[in-house]
């Protein structure tokens, strides 16, 4: 049994965030990932970079809430618009050094663009922004003394007493280890691996969503899984930043046409649910669509220097067009919070990925989502400190019966991944929705009864993933409203599509 004032779950930007606050403010920390190597979160793989409000904080406000097809929480916006500058130069450029690009004559920040922003104002390290921001976060806490690292830890449940959040059990004994926190950050990232293409790192299967809606936690915008329009087609899926599009590069379909301008007057800086949409659909009518950098001002290989490399790596030749498809990219919604990160449950938080500022609405701007983990993640561990852990019963985890052949978590997976795919994808179906709904109740149901009597890591993967996915169905089921990532197909288009079969 271990205790600790502050236990926060995960080691992305929210994370770090979130414990480097708390350690500021004398508080001793404990963090905690399931990941081998603590960089292994989504925001490691974040490329295109981290926004500021630029020349003009209003028009990021507004950008952030057109691209949510105006269904972003304006005051949650106002907090993230009010921060942003001050935290990215505290921590990450103060604190922690990062050195964004510069440009080259003026020596000031290079700012680049993505979609549906209406300047210049994404600090960037090449396309792999990410990492240049998360490993020197990790080896800042690393050195922290009030700070405590362990990998490869798996929260597995959260410890609740009369509707109280008291930390978390642990997977680092076989029938669970309690660690009671004063309070508790669940930072545990997104929902990659609820479907078959993603551009999150594996292991990405809800747990802090999962674990907090099942302690009782409101959740919601669930619906809204946000699809990046263009990962690699082929078979390893890897992003190709928007910063790409932001810089020039076209889309074509099949043909070699240029289709966006026939979608959206913003055309290839149409927000990305729009452009996602429209590359699926081209690739259905036309077969492939293709991301063609020849229009870059500068060569590929030099203005993404790191992408190029990618390329490489999967023998991608970019002089003919980078084939690509959309892939699985951000869920918006997750556990309800408020201005500082707060649930709905006493002494639990949420930030980064797995929580719902209403930052997002149904649709997330580009590079606002490690500035709203930076933010949130601040504003948590500020307001998280000053609560005394209290030991409670635990939950007692019975690890009683041999394990599962590992094939048992792979092949319910699959079944999860098709009916995510199929239903709950970029156009959904009130009928499919409402069937994903059924399968998923099913699976769900075959996880928990053997999750009762073991305590395998995998296993409780597998009930989070079905518990976000059925949190997932059941938001989209009830929602009739087309609305930025959830698109719901009317009778006349499936009218239109059998009439076309
Ligand atoms: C990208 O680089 O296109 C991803 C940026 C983001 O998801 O915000």
């Amino acid at each position: 049994m271990r205790e600790t004032e502050i236990l926060v779950v995960g080691t992305g930007i929210a994370g770090c965030a979130a414990a480097l606050a708390a350690a500021r403010e004398g508080a001793n920390v404990l963090v905690v990932t399931k990941a081998e190597r603590p960089e292994d979160a989504s925001s490691d793989w974040a490329q295109g970079g981290i926004s500021t409000t630029g020349t003009d904080p209003e028009g990021f406000k507004q950008d952030i809430i057109a691209a949510s097809a105006d269904t972003a929480d304006e005051a949650a916006v106002d907090v993230l618009v009010k921060n942003a500058d001050s935290a990215v130069e505290d921590v990450l450029v103060d604190t922690l050094g990062v050195e964004f690009d510069l440009d080259s004559e003026t020596e000031e920040f290079d700012y680049t663009r993505e979609a549906a922003h209406s300047e210049k104002r994404i600090l960037h390290v090449d396309a792999s922004t990410g990492k240049h921001i998360l490993r020197p976060f990790l080896h800042y806490l690393d050195d922290h003394e009030n700070v405590e690292i362990l990998e490869d830890t798996a929260a597995l449940q959260l410890i609740t007493h009369e509707g109280r959040v008291h930390g978390a059990m642990l997977d680092t004994e076989k029938t669970g280890e309690p660690v009671f926190a004063g309070t508790t950050v669940l930072a545990t990232g997104g929902i990659g691996d609820l479907y078959e293409r993603s551009t999150n790192p594996a292991g990405s299967t809800g747990d802090g969503i999962a674990m907090a809606a099942l302690a009782g936690a409101d959740v919601a915008d669930m619906e809204f899984v946000q699809f990046h329009p263009t990962a690699y087609a082929g078979e390893e899926p890897f992003l190709l930043s928007e910063a790409v599009r932001g810089e020039g590069s076209l889309l074509r379909n099949g043909a070699g046409e240029r289709f966006m301008p026939d979608y959206h007057p913003d055309a290839e800086l149409a927000p990305r649910d729009v452009v996602a949409r429209a590359v699926q659909d081209e690739i259905d009518s036309t077969g492939e669509v293709t991301l063609d950098v020849s229009t870059l001002d500068e060569p590929f290989a030099e203005a993404f220097p790191d992408l190029a490399a990618k390329c490489e790596e999967h023998d991608v030749d970019w002089d003919s067009g980078i084939p690509v498809a959309p892939c699985e990219h951000f869920l918006c919604g997750g556990v309800d919070v408020d201005d500082r990160g707060k649930t709905t449950l006493d002494r639990l938080y949420a930030v980064g990925e797995c929580a719902r500022t209403g930052v997002h609405g149904a649709n997330r701007l580009a590079s606002t989502s490690l500035l709203e983990g930076l933010v949130w993640g601040l504003r948590a561990g500020e307001d998280a400190v000053g609560v005394e852990p209290e030991p409670v019963e635990a939950p007692d985890l019975l690890d009683r019966d041999p394990d599962l052949p590992p094939r048992f978590a792979a092949e319910k997976f699959h079944r999860l991944r098709r009916v995510m795919d199929e239903y709950l994808g970029l156009r959904r179906d009130p009928t499919e929705m409402a069937r994903a709904q059924g399968v998923l109740r099913r699976l769900k149901g075959e996880v928990d009864a053997y999750i009762r009597t073991r305590t395998a890591r995998d296993l409780y993967e597998l009930r989070n993933a079905s518990v976000t996915a059925l949190l997932i169905s059941r938001a989209a089921a009830g929602n009739e409203e087309s609305v930025g990532c959830h698109y719901v197909v009317s009778e006349d288009e499936k009218a239109a599509a059998t009439a076309d079969d």
